[in-house]
C-alpha cells in the first residue's frame, strides 16, 4: 500500500516500521531478560513460577472456574470427561464497569462469588473444586496461594496488592454460605491454553510431547512457557522494556501519560495489546489533524483516551471495498466526512500499528524458543488465545511470516502455532484437576 500524502504520514509510517535486524536484536534481548528474570537479577521479564504441572490427559471430574482478567469474565462449571474431552455445563458472564475496575478488592470478589453462586444454583451440599484463573500479575508460593502484584490493563482496586487472592476469594465465598467450594488452583490465563492444548493431545497420544508455550493475544499480552526441568513459568512479558529502543514519540506519550499502569511498566503490553493498538491509532490520526495533514473537525473521539478501540481496527482491516465504505460509515459515526485518500491514510496507519504488534509478538517468541531450545533442534507448539490473535483479519499470519523472517523459514516450519479459543474454561478445569490429585505442594 502507498502513502498518499507525502511529508508526516510517511515519516510515521516509517517510524513505526521495524526492520528484522532489529526484531532479532530485539529476540536476543528478551532471551537474556529470560535467563536474568530466572536467576533473580534485574529483569522486565517477572518469570513467576506458577506450581501449575502438566496434564496427563486422562483427568476427570466437575470443576468450578472463575476466569477474571478484564472487562468481561465468567463463572463456569466445566466437566472433564477424560481422553483429552470435556464439556461445559454452565455458564455466567461477568461484566465490570470502568468504575468498578478502580473499586475495592471486596467489592469486586463479591461480585464473583455471587456469580458462583448463580452457577452451583441449588446443589450446595456437593463439594466443588474451583480453578481461578487470575490473568494479571501474582507471584504464586504454591498452586493455591497467590499474593497480588500490582494490576495491568487500567485495574487499580484497593485492598488488593499484597494479599493472597484464595485468601480474599475463600472469604466471598463464605460471606455467600459456599463453604461447599475450595479454591485449588490459581493460575495465570497464559498457562490455560498450554496445558488445555496438552490435555487435548494427550487425552488422544499419551505419548504426545506437552505443549510448551501459552500466548495470549488480547486485551493484554502475556507468555507462559514449560522450561526443561524447571517447569512452568508465567513471563509476564508484557512488561518486557527491551522496546524502548524502537518507541516511536506516540509510545512514548502514550507511556508517560497513563497513570495505570504508570510509566515505564507494560512497554511492551502498550505497543502489542488490543488495550493499547486502537488509543495508538487515535493519538496518531489526532496530531495529523491538529497539523492539518487531515482537513477534519476535531471531533470527540480524537480528543478522548481510548475512545477509539481496537475493534474498529478490525473493522478497518475489514474493508476491502475500492472506496472503503465502511470506513467512511466508522468515521461519520465520529462526525467525520473523509475523502478516499483519507481512509486510504487511515487503512494504512491502523494496519501498520496492528503489523508491529505482530512482529513484535515474533521476536518476544523467538527469544522464549531460543531459551528452550538453542540448537533449533526440535519441533515446538504454541498455544495461542485472545482476540487480538483470533479476531484481527491476517494477524497470525503475520506473526508467523515475521518468526520466518526472524529464525528461517526451515526452522518456522517446526512451529506449530495452535488457536485453543475458549481456552481459559476448560484449561483452569484442568489445572485444579492436576493440582487436586497432586496435592498442594509447595
Ligand atoms: C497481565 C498478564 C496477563 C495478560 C493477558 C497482562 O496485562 O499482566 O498477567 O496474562 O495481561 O491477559
Amino acid at each position: 500500500m502507498t502513502s498518499f500524502i507525502d511529508g508526516l504520514p510517511n515519516d510515521i509510517i516509517a517510524s513505526l516500521t521495524i526492520s528484522v535486524e532489529q526484531l532479532q536484536a530485539l529476540s536476543v534481548q528478551f532471551q537474556v531478560e529470560i535467563d536474568r528474570g530466572l536467576t533473580g537479577d534485574r529483569s522486565s521479564l517477572k518469570m513467576l513460577q506458577t506450581f501449575a504441572q502438566q496434564p496427563r490427559g486422562d483427568e476427570r471430574g466437575r470443576v468450578i472456574v472463575v476466569d477474571w482478567g478484564g472487562t468481561h469474565g465468567r463463572v463456569v462449571m466445566v466437566d472433564l470427561q477424560g481422553s483429552g474431552k470435556y464439556a461445559v455445563l454452565h455458564q455466567k458472564d461477568l461484566k465490570f464497569t470502568d468504575a468498578q475496575k478502580t473499586s475495592s478488592a471486596e467489592i469486586v470478589f463479591g461480585i464473583i462469588a455471587e456469580t458462583i453462586k448463580q452457577v452451583i444454583g441449588k446443589d450446595q451440599q456437593r463439594s466443588y473444586s474451583l480453578g481461578f484463573i487470575y490473568s494479571f500479575p501474582a507471584r504464586l508460593k504454591k498452586i493455591n496461594k497467590a499474593i497480588a502484584l500490582p494490576m495491568t490493563k487500567g485495574w487499580h482496586l484497593t485492598g488488593l496488592q499484597g494479599k493472597d487472592i484464595v485468601e480474599l476469594l475463600t472469604l466471598a465465598l463464605q460471606k455467600q454460605g459456599l463453604t461447599n467450594v475450595t479454591v485449588s488452583a490459581v493460575a495465570n490465563d497464559t498457562v490455560a491454553p498450554m496445558v488445555l492444548h496438552t490435555y487435548c493431545t494427550k487425552g488422544q497420544h499419551p505419548t504426545a510431547k506437552p505443549t510448551e508455550i501459552g500466548l495470549i493475544l488480547g486485551t493484554g499480552t502475556n507468555q507462559a512457557v514449560d522450561l526443561p526441568s524447571l517447569g512452568i513459568y508465567n513471563m509476564e512479558s508484557g512488561n518486557f522494556s527491551g522496546v524502548i529502543s524502537v518507541h516511536t514519540r506516540y509510545d512514548r506519550q502514550l507511556d508517560q501519560e497513563l497513570r495505570d499502569p504508570p510509566s515505564g511498566a507494560q512497554l511492551f503490553e502498550k505497543m502489542v495489546s488490543g488495550q493499547y493498538l486502537g488509543e495508538l491509532v487515535r493519538r496518531i490520526l489526532y496530531k495529523l489533524v491538529l497539523q492539518k495533514v487531515l482537513s477534519w473537525p476535531v471531533v470527540e473521539v480524537l480528543q478522548t483516551p481510548f475512545a477509539f478501540e481496537t475493534s474498529s481496527l478490525s473493522r478497518i482491516a475489514k474493508d476491502t471495498s475500492p472506496a472503503l465504505k465502511d470506513i467512511e460509515l466508522l468515521l461519520q459515526e465520529f462526525g467525520i466526512q473523509s475523502t478516499l485518500t483519507e481512509r486510504r491514510l487511515v487503512k494504512e496507519i491502523a494496519h501498520t500499528v496492528v503489523r508491529r504488534s505482530a512482529r513484535l509478538v515474533a521476536a518476544s517468541v523467538t527469544g522464549t524458543l531460543r531459551k528452550i531450545d538453542p540448537l533449533w533442534a526440535e519441533e515446538h507448539t504454541i498455544a495461542v488465545d485472545g482476540s487480538l490473535y483470533g479476531r484481527y483479519p491476517g494477524y497470525n499470519q503475520m506473526v508467523q511470516t515475521t518468526l520466518a523472517e526472524i529464525i528461517g523459514v526451515d526452522r518456522a516450519k517446526r512451529v506449530q502455532w495452535v488457536f485453543v479459543h475458549n481456552s481459559t474454561s476448560a484449561g483452569a478445569a484442568v489445572i485444579a484437576a492436576v493440582a487436586s490429585r497432586e496435592g498442594f505442594s509447595e
